[in-house]
């Protein structure tokens, strides 16, 4: 099955696979966390109104396909300002970690507001989880793979927590595989960045070098430039 968009200039194959897919760079643009830090810092009292309803509709789907069951336990990884949090069933016991003091106390004010007694939040950076081995039944990174300075090795601490068998979710704008799309996306990257993300996350090379293999992608949101990315741990 072709799980990628046909791309005019490489084949689905080499799209999947992709003959360099394994060691070519994942975006044309460098970040550190600490100049993730200071852009969320600002972010956080706007995040709301500029990334809250334009993005929904994706986290809506996300949190739907999960099917979460009553005692399932999940992680997101990245919460923000808890835009995710009001989604989930409150059968399901959730942890959200996040690198910004600004946002999580955003998270912070909702979970309060809202009386999510089935939430806790925890200052954490995604590439060092201070959690233990296979503890988390679906371990969920919305909007959040394109902004860390090290998406693969994010993604083995996401599949380290992560249970057997458990999901791992990506909810991420990624490179376009066309060429003008992608073209743009490259040129735009170290600009978006300033905004939040990198908009040229190779798809392909991110998941051959996590050693993930999607079960799932499926466009979301409007316009259906983003994509909702489901994994199945398997160690
Ligand atoms: C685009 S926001 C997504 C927030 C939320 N998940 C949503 O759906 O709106 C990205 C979030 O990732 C957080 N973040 C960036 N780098 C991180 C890291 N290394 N570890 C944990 N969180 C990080 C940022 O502070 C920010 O809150």
């Amino acid at each position: 099955m072709t799980l990628f968009p046909r791309d005019t200039t490489r084949r689905d194959d080499e799209l999947v696979t992709g003959s360099d897919a394994a060691t070519r760079a994942l975006s044309v643009t460098v970040v550190e966390n600490e100049f993730v830090e200071g852009v969320y810092e600002k972010l956080a009292s706007v995040y709301d109104l500029t990334f809250g309803p334009a993005l929904q509709a994706g986290r809506i789907r996300a949190i739907q396909r999960m099917a979460i069951n009553p005692g399932d336990t999940i992680l997101e990884v990245g919460v923000g300002t808890g835009s995710n949090l009001s989604l989930y069933p409150r059968h399901g016991q959730v942890v959200g970690i996040d690198l910004s003091s600004s946002m999580l106390e955003k998270a912070r004010e909702r979970v309060v507001r809202e009386r999510m007694s089935h939430v806790r939040l925890v200052q954490m950076d995604a590439a060092d989880l201070k959690f233990a081995d296979r503890r988390f039944d679906i371990v969920y990174a919305p909007y959040l793979i394109s902004v860390v300075p090290d998406p693969v090795r994010v993604a083995r601490e996401m599949r380290r927590v992560c249970r057997p068998g458990g999901r791992i979710v990506f909810l991420n704008h990624f490179l376009s595989a066309g060429p003008v799309m992608s073209r743009a996306e490259r040129m735009l990257s170290p600009l978006t960045i300033h905004i939040g993300f990198r908009s040229d996350l190779d798809l392909p090379a991110f998941l051959a070098q996590a050693e993930l293999k999607p079960t799932s992608i499926e466009k979301v949101n409007i316009p259906r430039i983003w994509s909702l990315v489901t994994c199945v741990e398997e160690h």
